[in-house]
């Protein structure tokens, strides 16, 4: 029931599965919250060396499920209220992907928009198949950045990239998304499954502690200003969604069905 499915194998793998395919994975506070425990609980398991994400069906994700704001846009409920709420969730969320010490690999099956493209560049690697793309439309509904992205898009592809992804709305497509490095590698859509299979067996037989502690040297770079920019973009984005601008987008992507 909280949209997400969860199992972990006997090499020390967790998959996680994005699982509403029926609303394209859209991410409600209740998969945030179950994500958060998850990677918590997987912080302390001895069983659990790496963890994938990945979504099941035709997308990887949608991002933020709007239908809470179109329900309390709709009643007259209070918007401020409900933006401190999920965004103080998706703070917490981002935090636990930053702060998580063990392998995290997405497995990036379909297209993502918002918060699922923004946090791919705080897993360690990210494998996406040949029928992504990628979009960030913040200015377009009204809102700004998150993830961490304001930091690490412009670090990775450079600010005359990440200003057409992150203020100008481009979609970004797999190819250059791989060559902007942002994704580590296509595979196929047919061959997908099993390519990544086949990828996450050989990095399971890896030297679990010898990974952990690699990440860790790389990660202690960062890590305060990766937790700062996330509270400071947190705080931005509980704002704009209080906005006329996002109001009107909300009311506009509902009209629409
Ligand atoms: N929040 C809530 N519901 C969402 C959603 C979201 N982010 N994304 C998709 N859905 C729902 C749709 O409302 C629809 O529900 P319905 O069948 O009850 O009407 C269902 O998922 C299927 O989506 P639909 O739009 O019919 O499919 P599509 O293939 O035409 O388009 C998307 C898919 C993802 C491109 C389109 O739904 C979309 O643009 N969603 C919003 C994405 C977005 O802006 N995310 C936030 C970025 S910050």
């Amino acid at each position: 029931t909280s949209g997400l499915t969860c199992t972990l194998a006997d090499n020390g793998v967790l998959r996680i599965l994005f699982n509403r395919p029926e609303k394209k994975n859209a991410l409600t506070i209740e998969m945030y919250e179950t994500m958060i425990s998850i990677l918590e609980q997987a912080t302390y398991s001895p069983q659990v060396n790496l963890v994938t994400v990945s979504g099941l069906g035709d997308f990887f994700s949608s991002g933020n499920d709007f239908s809470i704001f179109e329900q309390t846009v709709r009643n007259g409920g209070n918007l401020q209220d409900l933006s401190i709420q999920l965004l103080r969730t998706v703070q917490r969320f981002v935090d636990a992907l930053i702060a998580f010490p063990k392998i995290l690999i997405a497995l990036v099956n379909g297209p993502a928009i918002g918060i699922p493209v923004t946090t791919l560049a705080l897993y360690d690697y990210v494998i996406a198949s040949d029928k992504v793309y990628f979009q960030t439309p913040f200015t377009q509904l009204g809102v700004a950045p998150e993830g961490c992205s304001s930091y690490t898009f412009p670090l990775l592809m450079g600010s005359t990239k990440a200003n057409e992804i992150l203020l100008f709305n481009h979609r970004l497509s797999v190819n250059e998304a791989l060559s902007r490095g942002l994704v580590n590698v296509i595979y196929k859509e047919n061959e997908f499954t099993q390519q990544c299979n086949l990828f996450i067996r050989e990095l399971s037989e890896l030297p679990a502690e010898a990974l952990r502690y690699s990440k860790k040297l790389m990660r202690d770079v960062e890590r305060q200003t990766l937790h700062s920019v996330n509270a400071s973009e947190c705080a931005h984005l509980t704002t704009r969604m209080t906005s006329p601008d996002f109001v009107s987008a909300m009311n506009n992507f509902f009209k629409r069905s």
